[in-house]
């Protein structure tokens, strides 16, 4: 079983692996030519911008490095390495949650209000549930490893973005999709990259509960 976790954990890690080099890879080149040309990269407002750049630093790491927290076997043996990392994976929400939240409340989304509004309630929620796990990892209450997951699965939300469109691509050619990211099934992505998936933790872990105090 725990070959099976283990297992589970490494190709996870392994299949984000791409993305979270490249986002890291990106953030890292803000003021490159390249960058200085792209739509994100606004000569007239480099705070903002230089703060999105940290962001895909931040988030390109923390999402390599949060399904590093779901090996028991490192918890139990190492405690020391699962507190250090875990610390490192909190604060890397932290200044990616807040990178993506000064760039939109000072520069907006490329989609318009509603790709803002869905954004920013992912970026606070990485916030908030960053400051959760890490209150009752200090506090050792019993909902750590609830929080733990849920943070896991918002630490994910961008890569399962990515994921989803490319299937959409794959399987419709992109119906809904546009360039402006205004499309229908764009309007839908806003919320469907991390609300769904929390959803379908939380039902799993009311489960879990109900079937350890019947
Ligand atoms: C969880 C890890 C995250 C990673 C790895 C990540 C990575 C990236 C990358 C690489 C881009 C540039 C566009 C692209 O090349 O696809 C981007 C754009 C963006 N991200 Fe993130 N991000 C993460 C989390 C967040 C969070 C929590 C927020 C919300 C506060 C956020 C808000 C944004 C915004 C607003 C943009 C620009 C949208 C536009 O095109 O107008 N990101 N992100």
């Amino acid at each position: 079983m725990a070959a099976i976790r283990i297992g589970s954990v490494l190709l996870l890690m392994l299949a984000v692996l791409p993305f979270g080099l490249y986002s890291l890879l990106r953030g890292a080149a803000l003021g490159t030519p390249d960058e200085v040309a792209s739509r994100l990269f606004h000569e007239d407002a480099l705070a903002p911008t230089a703060a999105l750049y940290l962001h895909m630093v931040a988030g390109g790491a923390l999402s390599i490095l949060a399904p590093l927290q779901l090996l028991g076997a490192v918890r139990r043996r190492w405690p020391a390495i699962h507190r250090g990392t875990g610390r490192v994976t909190l604060g890397l929400a932290g200044i990616t949650g807040l990178g993506g939240l000064i760039y939109i409340g000072a520069l907006g989304t490329i989609g318009g209000l509603w790709m803002s509004f869905g954004f920013a309630l992912y970026g606070a929620l990485v916030i908030a549930v960053a400051w959760a796990t890490w209150r009752s990892a200090v506090d050792r209450s019993p909902t750590h490893p609830d929080w733990a997951a849920r943070m896991v699965v918002l630490a994910l939300g961008s890569w399962l973005y990515r994921v989803q469109y490319g299937l959409w691509e794959l399987g419709t050619g992109g119906i809904g999709v546009r360039e402006d990211f205004t499309g229908w099934f764009d309007r839908i992505q806003v919320l469907a990259f991390y609300l769904p998936w929390l959803m379908a933790l939380e039902l799993w872990l009311a489960r879990r509960r109900s079937h350890a105090f019947p």
